[in-house]
């Protein structure tokens, strides 16, 4: 079976692939079916946000979509950037919002600074069904970035686990139990369920 991906990050394309394959499942990317829609992030939890857009590729190309929304939450800030991860501060780069977020941070002390990556992933199939599965990764904000490796907060995420940050980890040290690496192994399970009942 064919999966569309609601994105046209073809990051998120490999790595989802690689797991997804396991199932015999194929994932391409929304331009690959000659489908381009631009949803709006406009809900207020990482599940609301993967559902709009899995539920718009659903629809525009006829074919079972899968989506996913991701973000940083951090306690300090209350949760924040959260759900708006990937604008913090109307910044472009994520050189930029990694700053902004040290920043924001720079009069909390080590020990409060706590915080957790979070996956969503929603799937929409033609016939109604949806299935849905949710990851995190605990860690903390270090007060500044250390690794190469990665992408966006990655850097400045330190994670006690492998006493190193996202960005100083390998591909797969960071799949084995990052947000996206849990919730993709969570949909695997649900889909399974799924589509044998
Ligand atoms: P979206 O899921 O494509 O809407 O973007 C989520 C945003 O959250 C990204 O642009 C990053 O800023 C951040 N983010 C999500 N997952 C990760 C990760 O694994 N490492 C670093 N930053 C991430």
């Amino acid at each position: 079976m064919r999966l569309v991906l609601a994105s046209k990050n073809p990051h998120k394309l490999r790595e989802m692939a690689h797991i997804l394959k396991e199932l015999g499942l194929e994932v391409v990317l929304e331009s690959e079916v000659g489908v381009d829609v631009d949803v709006e992030e406009t809900g207020t939890t990482f599940l609301e946000n993967a559902a709009l857009k899995a539920r718009a590729v659903m629809e525009a190309s006829g074919m079972a979509a899968i989506a996913d929304d991701s973000g940083l939450a951090v306690d300090a800030l209350d949760g924040a950037p959260g759900v708006y991860s990937a604008r913090y501060g109307s910044l472009k780069s994520d050189e930029a919002r990694t700053a902004h977020l040290l920043e924001a941070m720079a009069d909390v002390p080590a020990g409060k600074r706590s915080a957790r990556f979070v996956c969503a992933i929603v799937c929409c199939l033609p016939d109604g069904r949806e299935i849905r599965a949710q990851g995190s990764c605990e860690g903390e904000i270090l007060f500044s970035p250390r690794g190469e490796n990665g992408f966006g907060y990655d850097p400045v995420f330190y994670v006690p686990q492998l006493q190193k940050t996202f960005a100083e980890a390998g591909e797969g040290e960071k799949s084995a139990i990052s947000h996206r690496g849990r919730a993709l192994r969570e949909f695997v399970n649900a889909w399974k369920e799924t589509t044998t009942c």
